[in-house]
Formats: C-alpha cells, sequence, structure tokens
C-alpha cells in the first residue's frame, strides 16, 4: 500500500513500515541536455554521475528531479516542468513521457502484482472555463503510468486527501486546503464524505510569476529567495523581491479566500453544520510566515459564510496529501 501526491512542484511517496509513515520527495522537474559532441557526451555522463537521469534516443540527457534544477541554475537556464497548474502540461512536448520517468523513478515497481496505491488529482478549477481545462485526462495518463509497473491504482482528490490526514481527531468534518504550486484545492467534508470540492487556479507559481514581472528578476530567482523565507506576509520588506513577494502574497490569499466565500456561499450541496468548523491548511505556499494569519484576516474581511472554530497549520504541511493518500490505500 501507498500514497502517492502528484504535484505540479513537488511529487511525494508516502508507505508504512511497521506503523512510521516513511516520506520520499522528488522535485518535479526536468532538464534537457544536448551534447555537442561524442568527446561531450562522454563527459557529460561523467558529470552526470551519482544523479537521477536518462539517455534519450537521440543522444541526449534528461536530468530529472532537484538536479535539473541546479544544473540549470548553473547554466543560467531553468528547468523545465513536466506539470502546470496540477495536471499533465500541454505545453511541454516531452511531458508525458517525462512524468513516466518520474513517478516510475519514485515508486519503483510493484513488489507485487497489484499492489494499491492511491494517488491524488485536483479538482475541476473554479476560475477556468471548463472548455480550457480538464483533469480527466492528467487522471487517465497517471493512473496508465503507475499500471505499467504494477500497481492497482486508484485516485482521489487532492484536499479530500488532506482531509483524511488531518481532520481524524474532528470526526472528519471540515475543510482543508492545500495550497500548491499551480492550484490551490478545497474539500468540504462531513463525516467522511467530500460534499463540495473545486479549486482556484493561483497560487505559489502566480506569486513568482508576478513578483517576477514586477522586478524584473526571473521566476526561479524569486522562487529561491521567497522559500528562503526572510519576510512577513503583510510586513513591509527592504528587499525588494521580498517585498514584490509579501505584496502578491496578500493579494492570493485575497483573491483564494474571495474565491473561496462566493464558491460556498449559497451552495446547494453544502451540509447544514451544526458546530463551527475547523480548517485545515497544508501546502508549500501555506509556509511563508504569517499565511494562517492572513488567511484568517481575510476569510473574515470576505464574508465567509460560515461559523468557524479554528483554522489551523497542517502538522506536516508538505506531507500531509500524501499521508491521506496512504490512509485511503489503506482503507480500500
Ligand atoms: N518555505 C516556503 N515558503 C514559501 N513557499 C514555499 C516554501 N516551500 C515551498 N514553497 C512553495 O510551495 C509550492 C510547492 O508546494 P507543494 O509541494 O504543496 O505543491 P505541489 O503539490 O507540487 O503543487 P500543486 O498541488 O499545485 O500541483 C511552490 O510554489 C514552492 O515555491
Ligand atoms: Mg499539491
Amino acid at each position: 500500500m501507498a500514497g502517492l501526491d502528484v504535484g505540479t512542484s513537488y511529487i511525494v511517496l508516502a508507505k508504512d513500515n511497521n506503523g512510521n509513515i516513511e516520506y520520499k520527495d522528488f522535485r518535479d522537474a526536468f532538464y534537457i541536455i544536448k551534447p555537442s559532441s561524442p568527446v561531450a557526451t562522454k563527459m557529460i555522463e561523467k558529470g552526470l554521475s551519482g544523479k537521477v537521469f536518462i539517455k534519450d534516443n537521440d543522444g541526449s540527457f534528461i536530468l530529472l528531479g532537484k538536479d535539473a534544477i541546479e544544473k540549470a541554475i548553473e547554466r543560467n537556464d531553468t528547468a523545465k516542468r513536466p506539470m502546470y497548474r496540477g495536471v499533465v502540461s500541454a505545453k511541454e512536448k516531452d511531458a508525458k513521457r517525462v512524468l513516466a520517468f518520474i513517478l516510475q523513478e519514485v515508486v519503483g515497481q510493484s513488489s507485487e502484482p497489484g499492489q494499491k496505491l492511491v494517488y491524488c488529482v485536483p479538482a475541476q478549477p473554479v476560475d477556468q472555463e471548463d472548455e480550457d481545462f480538464d483533469i480527466g485526462y492528467h487522471e487517465d495518463v497517471i493512473k496508465t503510468i503507475l499500471q505499467e509497473v504494477g500497481y492497482d491504482a486508484r485516485s482521489i482528490n487532492e484536499a479530500e486527501a488532506l482531509c483524511y490526514a488531518e481532520l481524524d481527531t474532528n470526526d472528519y468534518t471540515g475543510i482543508g486546503i492545500s495550497c500548491g504550486a499551480g492550484m490551490t484545492n478545497i474539500c468540504v467534508m462531513l463525516n467522511g464524505e467530500p460534499t463540495v470540492v473545486f479549486s482556484t487556479t493561483k497560487s505559489g507559481d502566480w506569486v513568482d510569476r508576478m513578483s517576477a514581472v514586477a522586478t524584473g528578476e526571473p521566476d526561479s530567482v524569486i522562487q529561491a529567495e521567497k522559500e528562503a523565507g526572510g519576510f512577513k506576509i503583510g510586513e513591509p520588506n527592504d528587499s525588494p523581491i521580498l517585498a514584490a513577494v509579501s505584496a502578491y502574497y496578500e493579494r492570493l490569499i485575497d483573491y483564494t479566500t474571495k474565491q473561496l466565500s462566493s464558491a460556498l456561499t449559497g451552495h446547494k450541496m453544502l451540509p447544514k453544520f451544526k458546530d463551527p468548523l475547523t480548517i485545515v491548511i497544508a501546502g508549500g505556499t501555506s509556509q511563508a510566515n504569517g499565511y494562517i494569519e492572513q488567511f484568517t484576516k481575510k476569510l473574515s474581511d470576505n464574508n465567509f459564510p460560515l461559523a468557524i472554530k479554528e483554522i489551523r497549520h497542517a502538522n506536516d504541511p508538505l506531507h500531509a496529501v500524501a499521508k491521506g493518500c496512504l490512509i485511503a490505500s489503506q482503507i480500500l
């Protein structure tokens, strides 16, 4: 049994080892190096020893994971991503093939045929036209990739998985919000039943992109600075990059809480909760200093329609979704 969080920025595998959950994180990125001569091929291959890469039919090397990001930066370039906004990228021609390499590298061959594996998929976004965005193809592509290495793979919604991991002490009732790179995913759960699920297509990557536009720096530089911390959302900052990041974080949270309020206000499937709700927040983007505070404030400013008991951060924000997928695989 295993749980797999297939994310735009990170792939996370969760496995149970005698009651302890073990995680494996892998950056969802690749970088292609095309050698200019047979000598260069040999040299490059030597330099790549110990790194995760594949040798392509045309003689080029495809580096995978964090090594791809490091190598790209070393060459004043940017690594590519097989996923965009939560699903397999339509913009990269190598996306499907590379994602297969990455996922199969992370999960390995199933130790016995038909081993259960639950992976997560995002919900349909509320801020895109249905004709422009569909998760169906993504879901099928991932399933096929995992079946090829012997798994009985089943999908669940990303924020639903988060609820399974974090709402065990709340009778599995509340709201889970996963703030990733490409998307924010939301699930309203009542006694273990997902009642409303949806997503928005703004999150960490959007903060990087907008801050890059504002400062003239590449997205990769913004992302690295942002992840190193050194700023608090809602407070001024002397660094131009961090000031932009902080400002766009405020806008992101304002946007997300507005979307959340308007999506749930008057929603036909929304249960009549008898008690105030717990909201649990996870994902890499929620790790910025002040995120939960700012979210709490904006949710009330933007007229969230339900009574709230508490808004808390997941215990392990980067692994909570994978943990929820593992829990689901143990129940199925
Ligand atoms: N300490 C940090 N502070 C701010 N942002 C961070 C931090 N660590 C990671 N991030 C951001 O979190 C995002 C990655 O989070 P996560 O791994 O939850 O996303 P994902 O699951 O890969 O994406 P998605 O769910 O959208 O497909 C990236 O945008 C990354 O820059
Ligand atoms: Mg995610």
